[in-house]
């Protein structure tokens, strides 16, 4: 028997009821915040995400589904949304019309990862990217978007937050890090010895316990923001604490994608094992410019969706519609007909065999339809049809041309 790849899950039956349901609370959420849908390939060039997720991330260096294809192409399976999106912008010339350009977008992304609870090969993203706004007042509305849908689907979380500086300040931090790695050579793992030639700041987020002991005494990126970013970090926490969105201040916070500058951000979750990260983002004000568009402020973030199913508080299922059968297999042509004018204005469900009254109840209510309708050969004779309400439970018959 054909299986689906290892890290590739199928989403169906009570799965897809979390899936859509997820779906369908951002996607109103980030409209109600004035986003717009955006759709973009899952293949695309492989360079798009050498030059902006960045060679040295492991993500590009280690996980990427790669592969040349029949023109001789160098393609990849997108393994974030960020990139695509941007190419997209720059590519419509949206960066040279100026203003404000906001978008939302969910779909697959694909890393060749060690799969485990919470850790897939093929996962599915919500994410948003906000174009144009250098305010730092967006990236704070852009956290309490994400934590609107997070309570709105029941779900605790912290918040971890950080600022990554910019072209003036990073360059000197990075130059002490290097420093200070350079004292400590010999006492760093393999990786970090690597990371500190690749991208040294990488290195604040190695999970080698040894190597996180000795980072603790490593120069710290918050205390070396120059004035601009300094005032902009200190003002985004005060809007956090004004709008009662609390966060703990974590400086090791890299994330694993080269393109950020200021703020940086990640919701964790307790409840999902070892894979704790249910959103994650920040603002990447030179990303345009570097995939050769007009220089553009940016910012955005993007959600797990299968790290979140595992944690959304279903609301209690409302029944809805109507579950249409036959007893009797004179009575099929009818019941066609009328699920098929039922359905142009509401949610109906059809049997198209003729079934008892007991089976046809069953079905029904597995169909999570509001009304049991159903035609008998005495229905037939007396053009009616018996319903019930499978909430408060009553039944009735009505003629026919009172249904439709
Ligand atoms: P990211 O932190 O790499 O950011 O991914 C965002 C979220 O995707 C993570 O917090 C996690 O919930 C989920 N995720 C990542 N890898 C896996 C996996 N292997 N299995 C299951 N879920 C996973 C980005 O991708 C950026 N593009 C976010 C962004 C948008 N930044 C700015 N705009």
């Amino acid at each position: 028997m054909i299986k689906s790849l290892r890290g590739m899950n199928d989403i169906l039956s009570e799965d897809y009821q979390r899936f859509t349901y997820f779906i369908d609370t951002a996607t109103k959420i980030a409209q109600n915040y004035g986003y717009h849908f955006i759709e973009t390939p899952l293949l695309e060039e492989t360079a798009l995400f050498k030059r902006s997720v960045g060679e040295s991330s492991d993500i590009v260096g280690k996980e990427m589904y790669q592969f040349i294809d029949k023109g001789k192409n160098d393609v990849c399976l997108r393994p974030e949304g960020t990139a695509g999106v941007v190419r997209a912008f720059i590519q419509k010339k949206l960066d040279k019309a100026g203003g404000t350009h906001r978008f939302f977008y969910h779909g697959p992304m694909f890393r060749y990862e060690r799969p485990q609870k919470g850790r897939l090969r093929e996962f599915h993203q919500f994410g948003v990217e906000s174009f144009g706004v250098d305010s730092v007042y967006e990236d704070a509305t852009m956290i309490m978007m994400v934590a609107d849908i997070l309570q709105t689907l029941g779900i605790g979380y912290k918040l971890q937050l950080n600022s990554l500086g910019d072209n003036n300040c990073m360059p000197q931090y990075r130059e002490s890090l290097i420093s200070f790695l350079d004292l400590h050579e010999n006492n760093i793992c393999e990786d970090c010895k690597r990371r500190k030639n690749t991208n040294p700041i990488r290195v604040l987020d190695c999970k080698n316990e040894n190597c996180q002991n000795l980072y603790k005494d490593a120069p710290k990126l918050l205390n070396n923001l120059c004035e601009g970013c300094e005032d902009d970090f200190s003002a985004l926490k005060k809007i956090l604490q004004d709008n009662d969105i609390e966060y703990e201040i974590d400086t090791n916070l890299v994330r694993g994608l080269d393109y950020y500058s200021k703020t940086a951000f990640e919701f964790v979750s307790d409840n999902i094992g070892s894979q704790s990260a249910i959103a994650g983002g920040g603002r990447y004000d030179r990303l345009v410019e570097f995939l050769d568009g007009r220089p553009t402020p940016a910012v955005g973030f993007a959600m797990g969706i299968e790290r979140l199913m595992e944690l959304i508080v279903m609301p209690d299922t409302f029944r809805e519609g109507y579950y249409i059968g036959a007893m009797d297999v004179e009575a099929v042509d009818l019941v066609v007909r009328l699920a098929q004018s039922k359905r142009k204005t509401v949610k109906t469900t059809i049997d198209y065999k003729a079934k008892n009254l007991q089976k046809h109840l069953k079905a029904a209510d597995k169909a999570n339809a509001r009304f049991c309708c159903i035609i008998g050969s005495n229905e037939l004779k007396d053009n009616t049809i018996w319903m019930k309400n499978l909430e408060d439970k009553t039944e009735k018959t009505i003629n026919i041309g009172d249904f439709k």
